[in-house]
């Protein structure tokens, strides 16, 4: 187990990097799926309880309080609360691991967020404790909404050529030396993280190609997700594709990269 510990060590220091936290700071628009969701469940969680897991810099702090000033954004990166104080000064923001949300009773939010594979970035154990901590804190009949990396995708290797299309040395070369830079950083990354990939029946983490290879990512197939929530007491209600539509859960596996899922948690009568 000493390797999986040492992959959670090494993704928490990628999200204090201030290049990372700036590079979150640069995105701000919801994602097809995500404003998808927020339309559907807009209206019944309007004026709400809303918790914001590993809010990084903000992104989506500004949709969630056009719904909610009852609102909460968390992130374990002390660097990534800090840029979001800055930004929105008169927005609550806490320092808080997804594992453990004992700062907050049972029931105390009627929607939780995890955007952006935020939740891909724990190892198996700490994502089963996050999705009973998220659990507990929701209201009965609570809103989960979450994103994960699809087993069923492709995954690119850092060796791939694909990673030159599009650039040539002749008619674009500062565009073809950028990309041969990264292409040789995610090789160094990749040697030294592939070793410590975990490949099962349930899950695999995978160093993908995300922030050059740096980070080890769980990836679960939609129907094993779907299990897996519902082990913990959430019924997966709705779940998108990338592009926004929305999967038909009886259909063949969406082959897309990450999947959003939109889950309820069942009260027990
Ligand atoms: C891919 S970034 C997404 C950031 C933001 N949600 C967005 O969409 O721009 C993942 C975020 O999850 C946070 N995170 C990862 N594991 C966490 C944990 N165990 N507890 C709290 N935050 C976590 C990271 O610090 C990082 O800010």
């Amino acid at each position: 187990m000493e390797h999986v510990f040492g992959a959670d060590r090494q993704n928490r220091s990628i999200w204090s990097r201030s290049r990372v936290v700036e590079g979150y700071v640069r995105t701000d628009t919801l994602q097809p799926p995500e404003a998808a969701i927020l339309s559907l469940v807009g209206p019944e969680i309007a004026g709400k309880r809303i918790l914001d897991i590993g809010v990084g810099s903000g992104r989506t702090t500004p949709f969630l309080l056009r719904l909610s000033e009852d609102y909460i954004g968390i992130d374990y990166s002390p660097q990534m609360t800090q840029r979001c104080r800055e930004r929105y000064p008169n927005v609550q923001f806490k320092e808080c691991d997804a594992r453990d949300l004992s700062a907050f009773p049972s029931h105390s939010f009627d929607f939780v967020m995890f955007s952006f594979n935020g939740l891909d970035y724990i190892d198996h154990a700490g994502r089963l404790k996050v999705l009973a901590e998220v659990r507990r804190v929701l209201a009965d009949a609570g809103i989960f909404v979450f994103s994960s990396h699809n087993r069923d995708t492709r995954i690119r290797r850092a060796w791939e050529l694909s990673h030159f299309s599009g650039t040539s040395p002749i008619l674009t070369p500062l565009r073809f030396a950028k990309r041969a830079i990264l292409f040789g950083w995610g090789m160094m990354n990749s040697i030294r993280n592939t070793k410590n990939e975990q490949h099962n029946d349930i899950y695999a983490l995978v160093n993908d190609e995300c922030h050059e290879y740096s980070l080890l990512t769980y990836y679960i197939s939609m129907q094993k997700q779907i299990e897996q929530v519902s082990a913990f007491g959430f019924t997966a209600t709705q779940i998108y594709r990338l592009n926004g539509e929305k999967v038909d859960i009886d259909e063949q596996a969406p082959l897309d990269p990450w999947i959003y899922y939109v889950c309820r948690k069942e009260t027990n009568n």
